[in-house]
């Protein structure tokens, strides 16, 4: 069974400060999994997590990361302005970014960011528009199927990222003559990805690349970068990571391939965004409807335009009604928001306890690409972020919008 980080009686009073809906983030557990995860990579000297700000863009949530010793993974000029103005600075942001405006090249350059580059064309760009920096990654797409143990894992043949092989060796030799010193290589090949094996995998293959650059064009590769890609276990048949044996996996690809390569000194960084938020937050919710008509309805307070994964990919996220924890499941519904549009099913034919109207809906799993993911379709607007703190307090990290907000860019 599937546990919300807060009970009923908590909740309870939680919704008495803060209106529904609202995503509510577990600091606690942030900081337990932070830590897990320095620890599985702790044999790697250099080792640096840059949580990907796109996940969970909120500057307390960052503030908490840095403390733990992370760094930030940006794609655009407003999640550079964020870790900025949180404190990050130079080699602590990474900026993996692609069909990059000239802007944001320039942005990243005046922090002095590491530039990971998502196209050889770019080399050229960013030299006109920002110059080359002495450290530059580049972002590596192998092409065909990313297999697990025979099993398709995704398809990068048909991901619009990244270098191919020959690029990769063509752009380090331009990079090295435009005065390159220390290169970075990234790949992100396969997505929401809960097998121990994915970074093993990836990072083999990354491995073996990296050798062959070093021979070909004599770059001196200095860090390689797993990117994200670590799932979590949204359904509760699911088994997490285990993190321990991820970190161990990746020991035994380095220690077989790059340390007889003499490239013992590369540090190992990650971008993981769902794996370090995914689970430390919830979207809290309200009934407010029930309707039966050829199946039965559960109306929320919030819709897609809070949580967007069931509706354009038909993901499965855990609902609990509070306080019914341990009733049994015997009613069957499609539990919806309130878009004019029929996906906008947080679950369908889901089996739950009777749900009445003012129960206290929790989703789970929401804390990366949750909130970040929503709009304004139907004019709904964005839900307020709250965080329950170590001590067991709330704080409020990001007021819900107002019809003020909405109106905020139109000419009337
Ligand atoms: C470049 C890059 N790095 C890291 C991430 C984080 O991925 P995840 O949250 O799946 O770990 C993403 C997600 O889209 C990404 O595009």
């Amino acid at each position: 069974m599937k546990k919300t980080f807060v009970n009923y009686e908590q909740l309870n009073e939680i919704v008495k400060k803060y209106p529904t809906p609202f995503h509510l983030y577990d600091e606690k557990g942030i900081r337990q999994n932070a830590r897990a995860l320095k620890k599985a990579f702790e044999w790697n000297k250099g080792f640096k997590e840059y949580f990907a700000v796109k996940a969970t863009p909120n500057p307390t949530i960052l503030k908490i990361l840095k403390e733990e010793g992370f760094g930030v993974d940006c794609s655009s000029y407003t999640e550079l302005m964020m870790s900025e103005k949180v404190g990050f600075k130079g080699d602590e942001i990474m900026f993996s970014s692609n069909v990059t405006p000239k802007e944001d090249f320039i942005y990243a350059r005046k922090l002095d960011a590491i530039i990971n580059l998502d196209d050889i064309t770019h080399i050229d760009f960013l030299d006109k528009v920002a110059g080359i920096p002495e450290t530059i990654s580049c972002r590596y797409n192998p092409g065909g199927e990313f297999l697990i143990n025979n099993a398709i894992m995704d398809t990068p043949g048909d991901a619009k990222y990244g270098f191919t092989k020959p690029q990769l060796i063509e752009g380090f030799k331009i990079l090295i003559k435009k005065g390159v010193k220390e290169f970075g290589l990234h790949a992100f090949l396969a997505s929401n990805t809960i097998a121990n094996e994915y970074y093993p995998v990836l990072a083999k293959k990354l491995f073996e690349t990296s050798v062959e650059l070093k021979k070909e064009t004599g770059a001196h590769i200095t860090f390689i970068n797993l990117s994200g890609g670590i799932g979590i276990p949204y359904h509760p048949d699911q088994q997490k990571a285990d993190i321990f044996s991820v970190g161990k996996g990746v020991k035994e690809a380095f220690e077989e391939i790059l340390v007889p390569a003499g490239m013992s000194d590369v540090s190992i960084y990650t971008e993981l965004g769902r794996f370090v938020l995914g689970p430390y937050g919830c979207l809290v919710s309200r009934a407010i409807h029930e309707k039966h008509i050829h199946k039965d309805y559960i109306g929320l307070d919030a819709c897609a335009a809070n949580l967007m994964r069931p509706a354009i990919y038909g993901a499965y996220h855990h609902i609990t009604v509070m306080g019914k924890e341990n009733e049994p499941c015997d009613y069957k519904y499609d539990v919806t928001g309130g878009l004019c549009e029929n996906n906008d099913k947080f679950a369908i034919d889901r089996m739950l306890p009777k749900i009445d109207i003012g129960d206290l809906i929790v989703i789970h799993d929401t804390g990366a690409h949750g909130f970040a993911m929503g709009y304004n379709y139907n004019g709904k607007l964005r839900s307020a972020e709250v965080l329950l703190k170590e001590n067991g307090e709330t704080q409020l990290i990001r007021r819900a919008e107002t019809p003020e907000d909405y109106f905020a860019t139109l000419e009337i």
